[in-house]
């Protein structure tokens, strides 16, 4: 008979950690265990709970979505609810972040942030400037590329040699000054190593990435206001885009709708993730300004191959439209047209080069994907994944002790 298959909870080491407390239901901000135990959920389930677990009309505005339509891919596709939520965020947000990309969770939000500025850059032919600056005692997520631009730790150790280079700067820890000095008595002199890089390697330097006011997994540090808008003005002045990551302090937590609000700074990029929604299902967003937007998407860069293939999208959709072939909007020759037409009329397309262009271009629906890879075997649908693994004693993982 099978092995039962065993979860391997984060963050938690099997061979050392109590077994995990068996959570039956919640409410507002208890969690009521099986075995007749109400503890309060003081951590929010890692910062994600606004409004109490198990809120009813999330609950039921999630259901009635669900009822109506689950998901639609967004490549050519909208859909009322992903309107109404970004109608709702223009509420809250700076009026000059103007566009806004979906994505499946913080760590994922940090990283469309992350290649959005570097692309930024390389669609105006500006290759060379693609270098990224962080933070001392940041944290972006777990992604290879939020854990790049997150300080190094025991969790991002194994992974040293695959994490791409990073200009590490300080960050205002005021409590242990990385320049020695007293918050009553200094003048931010902490961001003059920052000043100093942007000086040198501006021309390079595509972004810098903060969590705006407070750095959570790092220690739950607060920075003076001042240093965010220092770090905001070094960054205008050599043409680096700021990244805020506001996946941990975004809506609310740290007083005003967003720590940038306090600070009166208006970030670039904002990532936003974790009370987005109530901690009910994984979603990231990426916010940016019009001018990042604007080297994506103008009409003034003929040879940038993302205007074309948007150009030639349009102009196939608007043909496709015209003669009622609206499944897929995105294939983009005359053979996908002849697959379309063969698709109405029940032909099979396994004689063609169909199983190519089904692979390029998912057409409308969840989407699905897997992948062996050494023994791992990894799955997505509806912002959740799930990766299987052949042994589940990796009893080291996690713990300094054993790992070094
Ligand atoms: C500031 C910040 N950015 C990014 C992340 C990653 O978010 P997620 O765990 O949803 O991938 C976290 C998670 O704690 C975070 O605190």
């Amino acid at each position: 008979m099978n092995s039962p298959l065993r979860i391997w909870h984060p963050f938690t080491n099997s061979a050392l950690d109590l077994p995990p407390l068996l959570v039956e239901k919640a409410e507002g901000v208890y969690l009521h265990t099986k075995d007749g135990r109400k503890i309060l959920d003081a951590i929010s389930s890692w910062w994600v709970n606004l409004h109490g677990h198990a809120n009813p009309r999330i609950a039921a505005a999630i259901a009635g979505q669900a009822r109506k339509l689950e998901h639609v891919i967004l490549a050519g596709f909208t859909h009322d609810a992903a309107e109404e939520l970004a109608a709702r965020l223009r509420k809250w947000t700076a009026p000059e972040l103007t566009h806004l990309f979906f994505s499946d969770d913080g760590s994922t939000a940090v990283e469309v942030a992350l290649k959005i500025a570097v692309q930024h850059f390389s669609n105006q032919g500006r290759t060379e400037k693609r270098e990224i600056v962080a933070l001392e005692h940041g944290y972006h997520g777990d992604t290879a590329g939020a854990m790049s631009v997150s300080d190094d730790s025991p969790f991002t150790e194994p992974f040293r040699a695959m994490r791409y280079p990073v200009h590490r700067v300080h960050s205002a820890y005021c409590y242990r000054c990385p320049v020695g000095l007293q918050r009553e008595t200094c003048q931010i002199e902490c961001v003059q190593q920052l000043e100093t890089l942007l000086a040198e390697r501006g021309e390079k330097i595509a972004t810098v990435i903060v969590e705006p006011l407070l750095q959570g997994a790092g220690g739950m540090i607060t920075h003076p206001v001042e240093f965010l808008q220092k770090v905001r003005a070094l960054c205008t002045r050599h043409n680096v885009l700021l990244i805020a990551d506001e996946v941990l302090t975004g809506f609310g937590r740290t007083g005003k709708m967003f720590a940038c609000d306090l600070a009166g700074v208006v970030p670039d990029l904002m990532c936003l993730s974790k009370g987005l929604t109530g901690g009910f299902l994984a979603m990231g967003v990426t916010l940016c300004t019009d001018q990042v937007q604007a080297a994506f998407h103008s009409e003034a860069r003929p040879r940038m191959p993302a205007c074309k293939s948007s150009r030639t999208n349009r102009s196939l959709t608007e043909s496709r439209q015209s003669r009622g072939l609206t499944r897929s909007a995105s294939r983009s020759c005359a053979d996908c047209i002849r697959l379309e037409k063969r698709d109405r009329s029940g032909q099979s397309e396994r004689s063609s080069s169909a199983p190519r262009m089904r692979g390029i271009f998912p057409r409308c629906g969840r989407s699905y994907t897997s992948f062996f890879w050494s023994g791992v075997f990894c799955c997505g649908r509806w912002g959740m994944s799930f990766t299987f693994c052949r042994h589940t004693s990796f009893h080291r993982m996690n713990c300094t002790e054993c790992t070094t």
